[in-house]
């Protein structure tokens, strides 16, 4: 058995929209920080039959996301001549965070998933890089795949002069560790009910908008700007196109058909008043929303105090302190219960 513990991602340049759906290849680059918190803990165990538990009770269409994930995860380990050792497995995932609000579980989820999956072929002495879990997470779900690694993200086409269409062609690599820029996430979310569209609908629907040819167009210039306010730790740059990156992705997600609004009031009423707030304190605070109401409130240690004071202010909101985090990780026996240390005089 292996079990893997692993955390959200926030994104500054988001992912939306496929070149190839079955592979969750992404249309273009995306770029996140690392959360260290909630967190998420997945084992898994050889077994007969395939089967998944959690406290949540899973539909089948979740259960069968899980079974095509272990199908896809399969594919591209005979690809590199790899096989893990038995026909089937038993998940079961502990989750301490809310699903389908706007704060990447299922990031989380699937970067636990690949990680436990990949302890289990290290038991044949075979090490895959983060790189290759990345893709084993990206299978489940595009944005898993940047969670395998701590602090600053990139979701990366390889291959670009080809733009081939393998299950290998995106993978995730780090842009700077969680040392390199101690930022915070402040979540703060109105609402814990279910989003009525996932992230997997937008986007199968992105490219029904009349906004995404220029949304593809932006991107490459977004994700070299946000790739180079992280290494210059230059927060003002990073506002600047997280802000509007951000704003566009709900723009094309509002302009599709059907139409998918993730932002409510209570979305635009905190947006609204972090921007009164940050230029009254000159305040490092920037926002931003994933597929869902939710406002993650991202700022330098020198805003944090400010910024949690506004956060707990807002009225019928639940409130994640979270930072900047390490990445998946797994749990060994050892981590689990840690033995008495025997001292010897
Ligand atoms: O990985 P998915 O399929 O849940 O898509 C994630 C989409 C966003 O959270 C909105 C953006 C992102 O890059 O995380």
């Amino acid at each position: 058995m292996a079990t893997a513990v692993s955390t959200p991602n926030i994104a500054f340049i988001k992912y939306w929209g496929n070149r190839h759906s079955d592979w969750r290849l992404p249309a273009a680059d995306s770029l996140s920080m690392t959360l260290d918190y909630p967190t998420v803990e997945v084992s898994i165990e050889p077994a007969d039959v395939f089967s998944v538990h959690s406290e949540k009770e899973l539909s089948t269409n979740e259960i069968g996301r899980f079974k095509k994930h272990l199908e896809l995860t399969k594919k591209y380990l005979a690809q590199k001549g790899y096989k893990l050792k038995a026909k089937s497995y038993k998940l079961t995932i502990h989750s301490h965070i809310p699903p389908a609000i706007g704060l990447a579980s299922s990031a989380a989820v699937f970067s636990a998933v690949a990680k436990a999956y990949a302890a289990l072929i290290e038991e044949q002495d075979i090490r895959l890089t983060d790189e290759q879990i990345s893709i084993l997470a990206r299978l489940g779900s595009g944005s898993a795949a940047r969670s395998i690694m701590g602090g600053f993200v990139a979701l990366q086409t390889t291959n670009y002069s080809l733009q081939t269409d393998d299950i290998d062609s995106a993978i995730a690599i780090q842009i700077a560790p969680a040392s390199h820029w101690p930022l915070y996430d402040i979540v703060v979310c109105p609402s814990l009910k279910e989003k009525e569209h996932g992230s997997t609908e937008g986007h199968h629907l992105a490219h029904t908008s009349p906004h995404y040819a220029e949304r593809l167009r932006q991107m490459p210039r977004r994700q070299q700007e946000c790739i180079d306010a992280i290494l210059q730790r230059d927060f003002e740059k990073l506002q600047r196109v997280a802000e509007e990156d951000a704003l566009d992705l709900h723009k094309v997600a509002e302009t599709s058909t059907p139409s998918l609004k993730y932002l409510t009031e209570d979305t635009h009423r905190i947006t609204r008043e972090i921007i009164k707030l940050r230029k009254r304190e000159h305040l490092a605070a920037l926002y931003t929303m994933d597929a869902g109401p939710t406002v993650h409130l991202i700022c330098t240690e020198d805003a944090v105090k400010t910024v949690k004071e506004f956060a707990h202010a807002q009225k019928d909101c639940t409130v994640f302190e979270t930072k900047v985090g390490s990445g998946a990780t797994i749990l060994t026996d050892r981590h689990r219960d840690p033995p008495q240390q025997e001292v010897s005089l």
